[in-house]
Order: C-alpha cells, then structure tokens, then sequence
C-alpha cells in the first residue's frame, strides 16, 4: 500500500512512524513533512491546506490511503474533495470536524444530548457579551468560536480582564474570524486528561490517556504553547473515571453526532477536566493531539493502518485495541522564547543517537535539513520520548535522552510528568 500523511509535526512524525511499522505498506510519503519525517517517508513539498494539488498527487501516485493529521484541513473539507475524487480519507467529513471547528457547536451539542460540560452562554455580539459579564461569577473562561491555533481561551480573574478579553477577541479580531462568535464558559478546576479514540461513525474505541503541559515554563508558569510535553498513561485516569466517560461522554459523543447527521469518522480527542462533581468535556479535538500522539502511539500494539481502514469501512467493532503494559514521557525540546519570539537555523547534533532504539523516539516538529545539516526551523523543535516499565522510569529515560540532543538556545521543562511523584 501507499500512504499518504497530511501535515508537518511531531504528530505526523509519529503517525509516520507508526505507519512505517505496518507491514501493510510499501511506501509513505508525507505533504510537506519535515526533516525527521523525511528520513522515512516522501516529503512532497504541498502545503496541508492546498487541497487541489493534495488530491492531484494522491490520484497520480495512486495513494491507497491518506490520513490528515492536522485540525485546518479536517475543518476546511480536505476529506470531503479527495473523497470525491474517489481516494481513501482517514478523518472527519467537514460537517463532522465542526466538532473542533466551532466551540459553540460543540457545546451546543453537549448540552442538547446532556453531555457533562461547563456551563456557558455564546454571543455573536460583544456588547451582549459585555453585559453578561457585568452579573458573571470570576474566574470566567472566555472561547473564540473557531480554530485559533490553541491559543484562543483566555481565562480572565476579574471583570476587567474579561473586558479586555472580549475586546481582543471580538473587537481587535486577535484571532481573525475564530472571534466572530464568543463562548463565555464556567471556569472548572481539577486534573486535566487526554482520551484520544478511534470512531468509525458507529463504534468508538479509546486509546490509552495522556496528559499535557501547556504552559512554557516549570511549575506550569508562562505562556500557553502547544505543549512542551506528555505523558501516558495518566495515574488519574481511574477505572472510575473511564466507566463514568463511556456511560455519559465517549459513545454518547459519536451518538449525537450520527443523530445530526453528521457521522463522524476518524479521531475524536476528548479534552476532559476531571472535576469534584465528575469528569467535563472541556473540548473536542477532531485530530490527534500533539504531543499526546507522540506518547500515545509509540503504546500501541495494533497496526494504525489496520485501524484507520477499519474506522472508514465502519468496521472498527472487529479490531482488538491494544496498548503496552509499561509508561511513555514526551518532553519538548524547544526554541529558547517560545512561544514569543526565538531564532532557528541552528544546526542538531546527536540525533544519529536514536537510530535502531526502540525505547526512545525523537520526533521532529520544527526542523529542516539544509547542506550544513538538520537544523531548527521552528519554535517546537523535537520531542523527544521514552517509553520505561513505569512512568518514573520513562521520564529519567526521556530526561537521560533529551541531553543526547544539542543545538544553540535549546529550551525545555524539567518537570513533565513529575505530577506522578506526587502520588
Ligand atoms: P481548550 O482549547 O478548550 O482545550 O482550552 C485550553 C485550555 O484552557 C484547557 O486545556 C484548560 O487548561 C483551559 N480551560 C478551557 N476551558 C476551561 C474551563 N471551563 N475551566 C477551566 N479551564 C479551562
Ligand atoms: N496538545 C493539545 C492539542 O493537540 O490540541
């Protein structure tokens, strides 16, 4: 078979390296990719929103089967003009990636099929918005509607922090058209969990949860980013958790969709929060989480080609989903600055060191191979992951291998996973 795989991070790096274990495949190629991913696949220098010359290539090359890793694309309806076009997509429809397209739909959703979540109100005005802030309790969650790179919630402590907040967003337009519509949310507290699952349109299966760190530095201080690190499985993750999720939340999720008529195929990644009163749907992801797929898929036991057919033949009933017995820790390897303003072009050495492990993984996000060498191209740079008997041991595995790697204004936190020591 030929795959074909839509995007350019860790995340694509690590579904291209999945892929590449499955003896299923021949050949991968990868739109556009980057360097890692290019030491085992095709890159073809096609940009993940150029969906004609996506399509033209696949049907070219005759590509068996193409999986969309990244949210802009689901969302814009790459799936819809290569399926049309005859090909073999792995991702949601349009009319379903709205689940992660749009805020208010999803919440919408959830509260007409009685899906546990944060309570909240939508505007499509920001004076409405300024009034309802005006009798709201703080602290508050403000959502632009639409993708925003990750980037646009803001939780606000006062009411003049909202304001300024509804400004930004919907006034100053700070992330375009995302904030033409505005989520106003109930602020929850509690752990954070990823669930990423399989979803065929009918049946749901889960994978082993992750857990991210979205803040820049230790002690979860700084900026928001897209993540500096993961770890997988989560301790928190309790069988009383998962039972509660697949009563109310997981099938629940694919139900609803299917009763919109809006049957969703591919990955749903469910953002929980897990709450004193019980787990929240905080938000839908239509796509693997990155890095939670960098420590998520390194687990698993099954083949993702295997899977992903089975997810578009409506057959993911028949696949036995299976997961490694033992623990993963990711940490980013960043540029010093991120996520504000850093330099790259700096040449990586010692990533030779990975080669033929099959403990350790360094997946590639920002980085580009120039005639001095691999050099950092972008504010993530690598993630570097390990897998260990425990979670303890994989996370000195993933410190022990993150100082294989060298280059100029290497960041990183010293911390992931160590909310694990507290246990
Ligand atoms: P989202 O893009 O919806 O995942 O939001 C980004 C981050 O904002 C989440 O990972 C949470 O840390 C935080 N967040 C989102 N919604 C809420 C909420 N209702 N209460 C508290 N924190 C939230
Ligand atoms: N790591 C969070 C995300 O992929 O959305």
């Amino acid at each position: 078979m030929k795959v074909l795989i839509v995007g350019s991070g860790g995340r694509e790096h690590a579904i291209a390296a999945s892929v590449a274990k499955s003896p299923l495949v021949d050949k991968i190629y990868c739109a556009p990719g980057n360097a890692g991913i290019g030491m085992i696949a095709e890159c073809v220098p096609v940009g993940a929103m150029e969906f004609e010359k996506i399509t033209a290539f696949a049907k070219e090359k005759k590509i068996d089967l193409t999986i969309v890793g990244m949210d802009d694309p689901l969302v814009g309806g790459l799936v819809d003009e290569m399926e049309k076009e005859g090909l073999r997509v792995f991702g949601p429809r349009k009319n379903a990636a709205v689940l992660e397209g749009s805020k208010a739909f999803s919440k919408d959703l959830m509260k007409k099929y009685g899906i546990p979540t944060a309570g909240y109100e939508t505007f499509d005005s920001a004076s409405e918005a300024f009034r309802y802030l005006e009798t709201a309790d703080f602290p508050i969650v403000l959502k632009a509607d639409g993708l925003a790179l990750g980037k646009g919630v803001l939780i606000c402590q006062s009411l003049e922090e909202a304001r300024e907040g509804v400004e930004t967003i919907m006034l100053k337009h700070q992330f375009g058209d995302a904030g033409n519509r505005l989520v106003i949310e109930e602020f929850l507290t509690g752990r954070e969990v990823s669930v990423l699952s399989f979803v065929d349109g009918k049946t749901i299966k889960t994978m082993t949860s992750a857990q991210d760190h979205k803040r820049a530095g230790d002690g979860d201080t700084g900026l928001n980013t897209g993540g500096m690190g993961t770890f997988s499985p989560s301790p928190f993750y309790t069988k009383e958790v998962d039972d509660f999720c697949k009563k109310y939340i997981y099938q629940a999720t694919v139900d609803a969709m299917a009763a919109e008529g809006r049957e969703f195929k591919g990955i749903i990644f469910f953002g929980l929060m897990l709450t004193e009163k019980g787990p929240r749907v905080l938000e839908y992801n239509a796509r693997f989480g990155d890095p939670e797929a960098q420590v998520v898929l390194p687990r698993m036991k099954n083949d993702i080609v295997e899977v992903a057919m089975a997810c578009i033949d409506g057959r993911l009933n028949e696949i036995d989903l299976q997961f490694e017995d033992n623990a993963a820790v990711c940490v980013v390897l960043a540029s010093e600055g991120y996520p504000v303003k850093y330099e790259k072009g700096f040449v990586i050495e010692g990533l030779d060191r990975f080669e033929g492990q099959d403990s350790y993984f360094c997946f590639h996000a920002g980085t580009k191979r120039t005639e001095s060498g691999i050099v950092t191209n972008g504010g993530r740079v690598l993630g570097v992951t390990a897998k260990g008997k425990d979670l303890k041991e994989a996370r000195a595995n993933a410190y022990a291998a993150a100082d294989w790697v060298t280059f100029e204004n290497k960041y990183m936190r010293h911390d992931i996973g160590k909310a694990i020591d507290e246990l």
